[in-house]
């Protein structure tokens, strides 16, 4: 580690209490050792993860090449640590924990042994890679994976037609749900007040049939093999990942976004709840957000900043979008005329990015709109208008899942159901529809950069796209690990787009001008949807929620 390393870590990081200069004495790791097991000799790609029972976070840290891992010293305060690993397949014979003291690194090596049963290992990407079936019955499931794992569904015992029921009651459950925290959407809401599960649909069936053919419905044990990704190599392993818990363990922080500060704001896709994290402290602030619609669920969606750094959040089911001002520290909202439709209601995304150009945000969610602030009238997308007639048809049948704008205030739409991304002019609303190069790419979410140009993740097409709104030309990159499943992309200051796994743990990191991808795996069990840098370090990290251990997650490249 160098010198400028360490100088860095210490102005980035609010905690240190002990002497950090470099002279012959002073260890510059805290806690350092190998990673080997009998099998493999030493072992790249291990997470090494450790945690003070005092603290509100955790850090990692990968073995390199020749099996060796160190947390340097700026990160771990002396005290005693409780230590983890992740490699699939393997695990740590007994529980291990560590002191660490200021005065000289500790050393603890670390010997696994092959985990006896692997299925508890497996991400939602292994179990789809692993399990038989067409790449379009398995893509029947990426619907399954936002709310739980795929355990749930390989663990299960239920029969092809008693499954066509469990299906048709996920319909019924809104999108900030869990099954510890279930919301029952505003249509299925039956007369007790209980969920309402109609017959199965033909799709749930054809669902249900497969997933009966995965699952422990006739045998006591999968007959197929249990296939894991290949651990982290080289530049993947140069890498320090902390995990910040976040004050309620049920939050959601679908979304996280980083001001000029370095302070992290995520929004609560199961509650009412903005809230800010400051990482050099670990500090966090919330504030609750007023319901809307008492009685629907709660939670909102995307977050963005409007020029002035003031918040927008689309409260999806609450219908309405919403802004925080970080002055007066309150919440204004404008209503969607679908306000009381029911399902129909629901806002997910909002553009205040480029509102200083029109005074205007365009809104996503059931339809998708362009707001004016201040007269609060709201204007629905007509994808037809404009479009040559042998394009109506299609037009017609296109919805836009993430929405960007771009310096002209103009919308971008992402079809996440087939492959357009559609532009929308500001000022006339004609549509200009443009199929990706990849066919049912399921363009999700993206971001615009400085030079207007799209950056956005083509979920079944497993790549990172972008679309040049000046040229109107493509560009996309195949992401190296199968089911990722990229949701949202984002391009830092140095060059590097980053994106991340809906479907594995992977964090993903696109070299622009070399097209190498750099493959980081996370720790924990996560979902990754909307990705943000922080651009204020260097080389600038990257930052994402993760909805299901209730955590902000920072990884810091070590270049
Ligand atoms: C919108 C959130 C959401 C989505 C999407 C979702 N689920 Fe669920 N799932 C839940 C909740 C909440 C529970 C617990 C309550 C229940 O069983 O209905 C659950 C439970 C389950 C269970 C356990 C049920 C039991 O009786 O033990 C299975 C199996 C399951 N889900 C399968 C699926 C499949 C298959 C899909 C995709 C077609 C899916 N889920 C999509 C929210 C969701």
């Amino acid at each position: 580690m160098n010198a400028k390393f360490v100088l860095k870590l210490v102005l980035g990081f609010g905690l240190i209490l002990f002497n950090t200069s470099t002279t012959a004495n002073s260890p510059t790791a805290a806690l350092f050792g190998t990673v080997s097991s009998q099998h493999d000799g030493v072992m790249e790609g291990v997470l090494v993860t450790v945690r003070r029972e005092e603290d509100s976070f955790s850090i990692t840290v990968v073995s390199d090449a020749e099996g060796r891992y160190c947390f340097p010293i700026e990160r771990l305060q002396p005290g005693t640590y409780a230590v983890r690993i992740r490699a699939a397949g393997y695990e740590l014979p007994d529980r291990h924990s560590i002191s660490v003291n200021a005065q000289s690194a500790t050393r603890l090596d670390l010997h696994l042994r092959k985990a006896a049963d692997v299925a508890d290992h497996l991400s939602n990407g292994e179990w789809l890679m692993s399990m038989p079936g067409t790449l379009e019955e398995k893509q029947q499931f990426l619907g399954c994976i936002s709310c739980h794992t795929l355990q749930r569904i390989v663990n299960s015992r239920y029969s092809a037609e008693d499954f066509a029921h469990v299906v048709q009651r996920m319909r019924g459950w809104s999108q900030g749900s869990t099954p510890l925290r279930p919301q029952i959407r505003p249509d299925s809401v039956g007369p007790d007040g209980n969920i309402f599960v109609p017959p199965p649909s033909e799709a749930s069936s054809r669902i249900g049939e497969y997933a009966s053919k995965v699952n422990l419905s006739v045998v006591p044990r999968w007959e197929y093999d249990l296939k894991t990704f290949p651990r982290p190599t080289g530049l993947g392993t140069q890498v320090i990942i902390t995990e910040y818990d976040l004050r309620r363990p049920e939050t959601l922080p679908h979304d996280a976004i980083v001001d000029e500060d370095g302070m992290v704001w995520y929004g609560d896709f199961g509650s009412q709840y903005l809230g800010k994290l400051n990482p050099s402290t670990g500090a966090i602030i919330e504030y609750a957000i007023p319901k809307t619609k008492p009685g629907a669920p709660g939670g909102s969606l995307d977050l963005n900043f409007d020029p002035d750094g003031n918040i927008f959040l689309g409260m999806m089911y609450q219908g309405v979008i919403m802004k925080f001002d970080r002055a007066t520290e309150e919440f204004t909202s404008w209503k969607s005329p679908l306000f009381d439709d029911g399902d129909d209601a629901r806002t997910a995304m909002v553009t205040p990015t480029r509102v200083d150009v029109d005074g205007k945000v365009w809104v996503g969610g059931v339809d998708e709109f362009q707001v004016d602030l201040a007269s609060g009238v709201w204007t629905a997308i007509d994808y037809t208008k404009g479009v040559t007639p042998d394009m109506v048809e299609a037009a017609s049948a296109i919805g836009s899942y993430g929405v960007a704008v771009d310096s002209k205030n103009n919308f971008y739409g992402l079809q996440l159901r087939g492959d357009f991304v559609t532009k929308v002019d500001a000022k006339t609303l004609v549509s200009t529809p443009f199929h990706t190069p990849t066919p049912n790419s399921g363009p999700r979410r993206g971001h615009m950069d400085s030079e207007d140009r799209l950056w956005f993740g083509e979920f079944r097409g497993n790549r990172i796209a972008m679309f040049d709104t000046r040229t109107e030309q493509f560009r996309e990159w195949q992401v190296p690990v199968p089911w990722t499943n990229p949701y949202d992309v984002v391009l830092d200051r140095a060059g590097y787009a980053w994106s991340g796994g809906m479907t594995n743990d992977f964090v993903a990191r696109l070299n622009t001008e070399t097209d190498e991808i750099t493959m980081y795996l996370l720790p924990g069990t996560t979902n990754i949807r909307r990705v943000d840098v922080d651009n204020s370090t260097s080389p600038p990290s990257f930052w994402v929620g993760n909805n299901l251990e209730g955590t902000l997650i920072r990884v810091e490249p070590l270049e």
